[in-house]
């Protein structure tokens, strides 16, 4: 049996880890089992580039972030477009067929597995498996990277308190999360944020104001403002798409974390400062939740390959380490439920949202 291997999309903790229990699992249970790493993701399927992965590649790797065989994002939406002459989708189909393999296996995250599904309905045995530390892959509780991501910005607001008090201060401070917001909701909970903003609620600056002001004069003397990239105020939701993405693209690289503390600084008379926590999020090692949900997966991905049971996406559901079809969950966003418990809860226990 031949294996190929690919990491897609941004990095995140665990992938080698995922990889590993997959491999691990594989080369316990199949007779002369063959597996091939292809190097950045796609890329290294289109042009050929790979490598013969031996099971010493997968030792000692469960607890070592990045990718052992590196990643690259080659969006979805241009995988059919034909560029110089170079028909992507064909190439990959070349090389599956030339390297003669029985499955593809595609960690990633959202684009990756519309295109994984793409792959699959092109005549691939493909399995995937649910990469992100955004956690907004449908389908699935938990994503591989998540946990760990959460606990770094966590970790991220905690430091900054200290600083933020010594000074009274107010922080915006952006955590990843352009289209949902479920590591700034988990994290801002965690770490005990003021005011959490989500791409998922727009916020009204009068009311983040209002919100700082009262925390100001009734609680301590500094705000912590959680900001997801992706968080939006409800007068640019109103904007036609194409507006807003041009507001965003004239905001020249500077985020709508900025954007808050300069709105802000129009309401309130205390310093603000901004902290982007950044791809340190992706960074370091998988925490010790993010090792064993990535082994199951992994564990998962061997066992359809053993059934040959293709076109499906690994998942986690109720701590039950599962499988659904691929064309099921490609293409679908999970967003933050606004109106669900943990949204709730953290709004009892007195975060703003800026609504
Ligand atoms: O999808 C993971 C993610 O880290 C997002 O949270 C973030 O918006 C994006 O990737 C950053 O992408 P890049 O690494 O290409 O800058």
């Amino acid at each position: 049996m031949r294996v190929g291997i690919l990491t897609s999309g941004g990095d995140c903790q665990a992938l080698n880890a995922t990889m590993r229990g997959l491999a691990l699992t594989l080369y316990r249970n199949v007779k002369d089992v063959e597996i091939i790493g292809f190097i950045d993701g796609y890329k290294g399927l289109m042009y050929e580039k790979y490598k013969k992965m031996k099971p010493k590649d997968f030792y000692d790797i469960l607890n070592v972030g990045g990718s052992i065989l590196g990643n690259s994002r080659c969006p979805f939406k241009r995988m059919r477009i034909i560029e110089n002459g170079f028909d992507k989708v064909k190439a990959m189909k070349n090389t599956y067929k030339k390297l003669e393999l029985d499955c593809l296996v595609v960690l990633g995250g959202n684009g990756s597995i519309k295109s994984a599904n793409m792959l699959s309905q092109e005549g691939l045995n493909v399995i995937a498996l649910p990469k992100t530390i955004d956690n907004d892959a449908w389908g699935t509780d938990y994503t591989f990277g998540y946990s760990s991501a959460t606990a770094i910005a966590t970790r991220y607001l905690d430091e900054i308190k200290t600083t933020a008090a010594s000074h009274s201060r107010v922080f915006v401070i952006e955590v990843m999360g352009h289209k949902v917001g479920h590591i700034c909701l988990s994290a801002g909970i965690a770490a005990g944020a003021d005011v959490i903003l989500l791409p998922e609620i727009p916020y009204d600056i009068k009311v983040v104001a209002k919100k700082v002001k009262e925390t100001l004069k009734n609680e301590k003397n500094y705000a912590i403002i959680a900001c997801a990239e992706g968080a939006i105020s409800e007068a640019d939701a109103l904007m036609k798409r194409k507006d807003y993405k041009a507001k965003v693209l004239a905001r020249n690289g500077r985020s709508v974390a900025y954007e808050v503390a300069d709105e802000l600084s129009q309401e309130i008379d205390a310093e603000i400062r901004v902290s982007c926590i950044g791809h340190a999020q992706r960074g370091g090692n998988p925490n010790s939740y993010d090792r064993e949900i990535s082994t199951r997966f992994g564990v998962e991905g061997a066992r359809l390959i053993i059934k040959k049971h293709y076109g499906e996406y690994v998942v986690l559901q109720g701590n039950h380490v599962t499988h659904i079809p691929l064309e099921a969950t490609a293409g679908k966003l999970k967003y933050v439920d606004t109106e669900g418990e943990i949204v709730q809860s953290a709004k009892l226990v007195g975060i703003s949202f800026g609504e």
